[in-house]
């Protein structure tokens, strides 16, 4: 598989099979993703691959905080506080099309949020990817991060994996940087799901809508 074959072959995916992830896949996949640019070569990530008994403890105090309080809160502001268009259409498009391929009525709260809570599951994959990085870092860092994330996800993909990468985990961090032992002033930056993908899965059968380049892009010359 090329470069451009697995950026075509790259999606989200949400339901996995149950079938463990070998160590070596992920430690090739992990290095081939250190291979990404960095600022200065600061290389700012640090990840933690977890899975077993610490991923069910980890999910469960998760599940039940957010049963409880509801919602979290983050390390950093992910996404815009006021949306404005033509990214707020695009994102209520995004959440129509999950929703509209479960089936689930826009109006069935109670399964809008049980789809949600999969989220602090990782979906069941076996495999849950939590992505830190130093408290001293800045903005730029996330550029780094940026490049490092969308790696681990091709590699994924050529070596027959497939990830879902997670915001939602990242409304978290004091408990997972609890369970897994990292310091408190750690950024968490997000999560992402680890496996072999369901291909019977209904939720995995869409594929999003892209821009045309044309949209996005000015040439000059
Ligand atoms: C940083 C990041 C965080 C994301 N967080 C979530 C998440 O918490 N839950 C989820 O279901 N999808 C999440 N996604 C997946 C996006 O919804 C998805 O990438 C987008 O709709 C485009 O679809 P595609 O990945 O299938 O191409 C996230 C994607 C990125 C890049």
């Amino acid at each position: 598989m090329n470069t451009l074959e697995a950026l075509q072959h790259r999606k989200s995916v949400r339901a996995f099979l149950e079938k463990e992830v070998e160590k070596e896949k992920i430690d090739t996949i992990l290095s081939a993703a250190s291979q990404a640019p960095s600022g200065a070569n600061i290389q700012p990530w640090q990840v933690a691959v977890v899975s077993g008994d610490t991923k069910a403890k980890l999910q469960q105090q998760i599940e039940s905080e957010f049963r409880t309080e509801k919602r979290g809160k983050a390390d950093f502001q992910y996404y815009p506080q006021k949306w404005v268009n033509p990214y707020k259409l695009r994102r209520i498009e995004c959440g129509v099309q999950l929703y509209s391929t479960l089936e689930i009525d826009r109006k069935d709260e109670q399964a809008r949020l049980e789809q949600w809570v999969a989220n602090y599951r990782s979906f069941d994959a076996p495999v849950m990817l939590l992505f830190f990085m130093d408290s001293s870092m800045e903005t730029g860092s996330f550029l780094d991060y940026g490049m490092f994330l969308q790696s681990v996800m091709l590699a994924a993909v050529d070596i027959g994996l497939a990830t879902c990468a997670q915001a939602s985990l990242s409304d978290y961090p004091k408990i997972i940087k609890t369970v897994l032992g990292y310091p408190q002033d750690f950024t968490l930056l997000c999560g992402m799901a680890l496996g072999y993908e369901d291909k019977e899965a209904v939720i995995n059968s869409y594929r999003t809508p892209r821009e045309a380049v044309s949209s996005f892009t000015r040439y000059f010359s």
